[in-house]
């Protein structure tokens, strides 16, 4: 666990870990919370953990709006492609990447964005360390949708601020079944692509 503190009382104490391994292997997408909220102390340090990523130049474009209230929350789920289970969750993150603060705004790579969805990512697996679930759910092309620009205006986004993502966050409620990874040669390759790698 890697955020002792009193609060930790309301989480799944067999979900915290502090190995990174763990963390990551644990890691699933969580779509069911129980009906406990989470502490702001816990919130921090998720966005401290987001802070800490990488950035191109280290430009630290991202933005994190923090959401909890329901009806803003159900707006989200609304513009999120009516999906249902983000109206349960506790709180959700709103990832945000700032144009304006990117080294090179226009560049096709989209570095802000980039950044943002690493930092973003180490959110995600602060949360799992600290017992929550989590699920990232995608809100890309955010120039060009209505609902988008409907969230933008009640959330203050300022037009150069591109919103990247949301992460549900909640105590989970469900254990996921097994999903499909692939194995790692067909995603590893040594010195020239196809030629898988072999340990
Ligand atoms: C960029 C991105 C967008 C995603 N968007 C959604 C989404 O809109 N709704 C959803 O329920 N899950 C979403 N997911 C979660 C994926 O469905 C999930 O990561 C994948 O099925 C693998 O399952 P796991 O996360 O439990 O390993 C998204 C994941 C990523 C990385």
């Amino acid at each position: 666990m890697i955020g002792g503190n009193d609060c930790t009382s309301t989480v799944n104490d067999e979900l915290k870990m502090s190995n990174f391994f763990d963390v990551v292997e644990k890691r699933r997408s969580i779509r069911k919370y129980k009906d406990i909220e989470i502490p702001d102390e816990h919130i921090t340090r998720m966005l401290e953990a987001a802070r800490l990523a990488p950035s191109t130049n280290n430009t630290q474009s991202w933005r994190y709006i923090v959401v909890k209230d329901p009806d803003t929350i159900r707006l989200l789920s609304l513009v999120a492609g009516r999906q249902k289970f983000i109206e349960n969750s506790k709180a959700v993150i709103i990832a945000t990447a700032n144009r304006a603060a990117s080294c090179c705004p226009n560049n096709a790579s989209m570095w802000h964005v980039q950044d943002t969805m690493i930092a973003t990512e180490h959110l995600v697996l602060a949360a799992t360390a600290l017992g929550y679930g989590s699920c990232w759910v995608a809100m890309l092309d955010s120039r060009n949708s209505q609902n988008i620009a409907e969230v933008k205006q009640a959330l203050r986004i300022p037009e150069t601020v591109d919103v990247v993502a949301l992460v549900t966050l909640g105590v989970p409620d469900e254990i996921p079944s097994s999903r499909f990874t692939k194995e790692l040669n067909e995603i590893a390759f040594s010195e020239a692509y196809g030629f898988s790698w072999n340990t």
